[in-house]
Order: structure tokens, then sequence, then C-alpha cells
């Protein structure tokens, strides 16, 4: 086994940005930024139950500040670590209606940021793995001028970035320009350095796990039904899939990445987009899983391809493994 190189985030975007002709450096010190803002929130993540346990809960601690609940301290972290670095013209956040202006008294910069601060929260309290979910743009509005929702409501091809940080066993964060791969990082609490630990993860061609809520099985569209019966009915190389489900979107889909697979939230016939949101959710996603060698659809087309019309609109996604998302398609398409 190739000996792992010493290597740091920092250093690994820096490094990967200097193969990058014309990079300013800036996508490193804002991607920096975040792997700050993200060690915080693993930090108060792995307190969490503690905290439970020390009585801490309830309306206010000892120190009279209120106990935030842990998403909206994922939130205000980001906010706070990102709006003053210079690298931003406007950002925009699930738990935020509006986009999110850079205070006048910060400089504004070339780039957007979306983001799920903490994806799976329903996890929370029970333990389960959640995490924070990013997206990056360049802005298409001009240099110098606040931000706007034009510089938000781009479709997933134009991202320059995107990213997660799984908060599980360990807090790992993975991460893409999609120019040079896609690599993971796993944070060393010993020294607080995101160090390599998964250098240009690929997914497998196919995996042996299909990922959905199947709680809504009767709701979902016959080829997906026809789909699932079809796994539950064959072995493949003698084994037949299993069925996993954590319920937080980040943990579902690093282990998709890593073991192959699919990952399923369609749209049912109560809720024909689903509920997963395109900007900060499926996108950065689809991006990762792209830029990993997979395929990531809506149905019938490409969420990368998909132009955005609102901030948290939401779309069905199955992404993954691109021979699982093959024939996903092509059983939708026969049941047309
Ligand atoms: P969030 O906590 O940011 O709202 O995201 C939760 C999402 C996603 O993480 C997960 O895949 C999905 O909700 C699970 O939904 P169901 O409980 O309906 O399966
Ligand atoms: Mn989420
Ligand atoms: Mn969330």
């Amino acid at each position: 086994m190739a000996k792992k190189r010493f290597m740091t985030l920092s250093r690994h975007i820096l490094e990967g940005e200097r193969m990058h002709p014309g990079a300013t450096g800036e996508l490193s010190a804002l991607l920096d930024q975040l792997g700050m803002a993200a060690k915080l929130i693993s930090l108060e993540v792995n307190k969490a139950g503690l905290v439970d346990i020390l009585g801490f809960t309830g309306s206010e601690n000892v120190h009279g500040e209120k106990v935030k609940k842990l998403d909206i301290f994922a939130n205000d972290v980001l906010i706070k670590a990102m709006d003053h670095g210079g690298h931003f013209c406007v950002m925009a956040s699930e738990e935020e209606e509006e986009i999110i202006h850079i205070p006048s008294q910060h400089q504004v910069g070339k780039y957007v940021l979306l983001f799920d601060p903490l994806d799976g929260s329903s996890n929370i309290d029970a333990n389960i793995s959640i995490g924070t979910i990013f997206s990056i743009y360049k802005r298409v509005t001009p240099d110098g001028t606040p931000g706007t929702l034009d510089d938000c409501l781009q479709p997933g091809y134009k991202q320059e970035a995107a990213g997660y940080v799984v908060y599980g066993s360990s807090t790992i964060l993975v991460y893409t320009t999609g120019h040079h791969g896609v690599h993971g990082f796993t944070l060393d609490p010993a020294f607080g350095e995101f160090l390599l630990s998964h250098e240009d993860i690929k997914i497998p061609s196919r995996g042996r796990i299909y990922s959905a809520n199947e709680g809504n099985y009767l709701k979902w569209p016959q080829g997906l039904k026809n789909y699932i019966k079809y796994l539950q009915a064959h072995t493949f190389d003698e084994k037949p899939y299993q069925a996993r489900y954590v319920g937080s979107m980040v943990a579902d889909l690093h282990r998709t990445l890593l073991y192959g697979g699919i990952f399923m939230y369609p749209g049912d016939m109560r809720n024909p987009k689903g509920k997963l949101r395109l900007m900060y959710e499926c996108n950065p996603m689809a991006f990762i899983i792209e830029t990993a060698g997979g395929r990531a659809i809506d149905g019938k087309k490409r969420i990368l391809d998909l132009q955005p019309e609102r901030l948290h609109e939401k779309t069905p996604v199955y992404m993954g493994s691109p021979e699982d998302v093959d024939l996903l398609e092509k059983f939708l398409r026969e049941a047309e």
C-alpha cells in the first residue's frame, strides 16, 4: 500500500490551484476558510451530546447564552467565517430565505457561496452522521457591486468548486474544483488539521447498494418501483443488492462515492419535485459525483444542466455509479 503523503488541506488546495493557469490563490484562501469553519462546527457537533448530559440545554447555558440549534449555530459560523475575507459578493443558505449580502464594511469579492450548513438535522439527537454542503461559483454581475440573486441562480455545471463535510466517526472534508479529481481529508483532532486521507476518489462503475426512503414507495413513479423490484429479485455476480439509508444526504452520498451504488430522492405524487434542494444539496453533490466518474440526473435531465429559477427550489435526484444510474434511467424511460 503506497505510503500516504503528509498533505494538509491548505497545501493540497494551493498545489491544485498552482496547476491551474491564471490562478490567483483566491480559491485556495476561501476553501481554507471553509475548512476552518468546518473545524468549528465539528467541535460543536461532537460536543452536542455532551451538552445534553451536562444540562446546558434548555433556554440558556451557564454563560447566559441562548443554546442555539445546531443548524442555526452552523449557519452563523459559516456566515461569520466567510463574510469578511473579501472573496464573496453574495452568499445563500438553506437557513436564510433571502440572499445574504456582504456587510458594507467588508470588501466584495468575485465568488458566490451557497451552502447547507447542517444536512441531516433530523439525525442530530440520535448522534447519527450529519454534514455541511457548499457550492462555489464565480459572480456574473460586475465586479465591485453588491452580489445579486442572478449571481446565485447559475446552473450546476458552472460551479468553480464544491464540497461537503461529514461529521461521523471522524470528520471528513471532501472537495473538488472539477479539474483535478475529488479528494478527501480527515480531521486530526490532535492538532486540528485536515490531512489528505482519500486521494483522487473514483466512484466504482457499479455498486451493490441502493439508497432511498422506501417509506415513500407507494407514491413513487412506476418505473422506479419496477427498478427496485428488479434489484430485489436478481443477483449480480451471485450477490443481491443491499438497501442502506441513513437519512442524511451527505452520509448516504459519502458511502455511495466510496462503495458505489445509487442514492435516490425521487419526486412523488404528493411532492413531484421531491425534497432535496437544487442549489445547495443536489448541485454540489452532483458536481462531486460526476467529477469522481459517476452520474447525477433528475430522472430525465442531468442535474448540473438544470437552470434554477428560485433559490430554494427542489428537484428529484438519482445519483451514483454510472452503471446503476444508467439501469435506473432505462426503467424510468420504459415505464413512461
Ligand atoms: P436537512 O437536514 O439539511 O434539511 O437535509 C435533510 C435531507 C437530506 O439530508 C436527507 O437525504 C433527507 O433530508 C432525508 O429525508 P427523509 O427523512 O424524507 O427521507
Ligand atoms: Mn440538507
Ligand atoms: Mn440543512
